[in-house]
């Protein structure tokens, strides 16, 4: 019913969801495959987007697609649009994966660490790989936690990354809980917090005491800075910058 590249057997929650979900829907890794791969992949009859409502009927629906990475065209609109000039800074990823925000931000910002806080010990040790392979260590870190044990490092951010990070992996009153953790201690006055989606629309779904016109003020955001036609401005319209207050 649902494919799963790039996930570990050990996400035992997040496959359970998955198999929960009321429609078909593919998991693809934006990070790993662009848009012209898996349109290549279509091609040669190895993957779809589309599904057959009724076996045997030539009725169709397009397939929802979900990747639990940023693309490279979000991480280039993230931090040459998105983000002001980094110098000096401290960037934590809640829920760093393959490590996409941290070598983007190693790459393309001038942040001074960039630390990525992943609860999947596979992940981990994927993206300790690539930091030694590409000589990252001296700017990237990851350490292996739930980021609710993180509050020391929340509150020495410049800059906090949340992609699409609870939702296809905890329960609900666990969401409660992290995201109550997060805006107790996501506090520092000006820190910009980048959210996918919205924070109202992730928390509209969960009962948490959290008032965000008093934790941040959102701003606005240009997601015209790409002219060209092959673009996913709906994928940048999903990003969203806040201001702590
Ligand atoms: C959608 S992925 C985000 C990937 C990455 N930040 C990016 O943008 O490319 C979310 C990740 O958050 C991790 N995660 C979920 N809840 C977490 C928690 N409480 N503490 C640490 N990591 C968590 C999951 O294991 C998953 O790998």
């Amino acid at each position: 019913r649902s494919s799963k590249p790039a996930m570990f057997n050990s996400e035992h929650l997040a496959i359970q969801k998955i198999h929960q979900h009321p429609l078909p829907m593919i998991h693809v890794d934006a990070f790993l495959y662009d848009d012209d791969f898996v349109d290549s992949l279509c091609e040669e009859g190895k993957m779809s987007r589309n599904y057959c409502t009724e076996c045997g009927s030539y009725k169709t629906a397009s397939l929802e697609f979900i990747s639990h990475s940023f693309s490279l065209m979000e991480l280039k609109f993230l931090y040459q649009h998105v983000l002001p000039d980094l110098t000096g800074k401290v960037v934590v990823d809640v829920g760093s994966r393959l490590g996409a925000v941290l070598f983007a931000g190693y790459l393309y910002s001038s942040a001074s660490q960039l630390y990525g806080v992943e609860m999947n010990a596979d992940f981990c040790q994927l993206q300790e790989m690539t930091i030694t392979k590409y000589k990252f260590i001296d700017r990237i870190k990851v350490v292996h936690a739930d980021i609710c044990t993180q509050a020391s490092l929340l509150q020495k951010a410049d800059v906090v990354v949340m992609n699409n990070v609870f939702e296809y992996f905890l329960d609900r009153l666990e969401q409660v809980r992290a995201w109550e953790f997060i805006a107790c201690n996501v506090r520092k006055r000006g820190l910009l917090l980048i959210t996918v989606p919205s924070l109202k629309e992730s928390l509209s779904k969960l009962q948490t005491d959290i008032q965000l016109s008093q934790w941040v003020e959102e701003i606005q955001l240009n997601y015209d800075v790409y002219m060209e036609k092959e673009v996913d401005r709906e994928a940048l319209e999903q990003i969203h910058l806040y201001k702590i207050l």
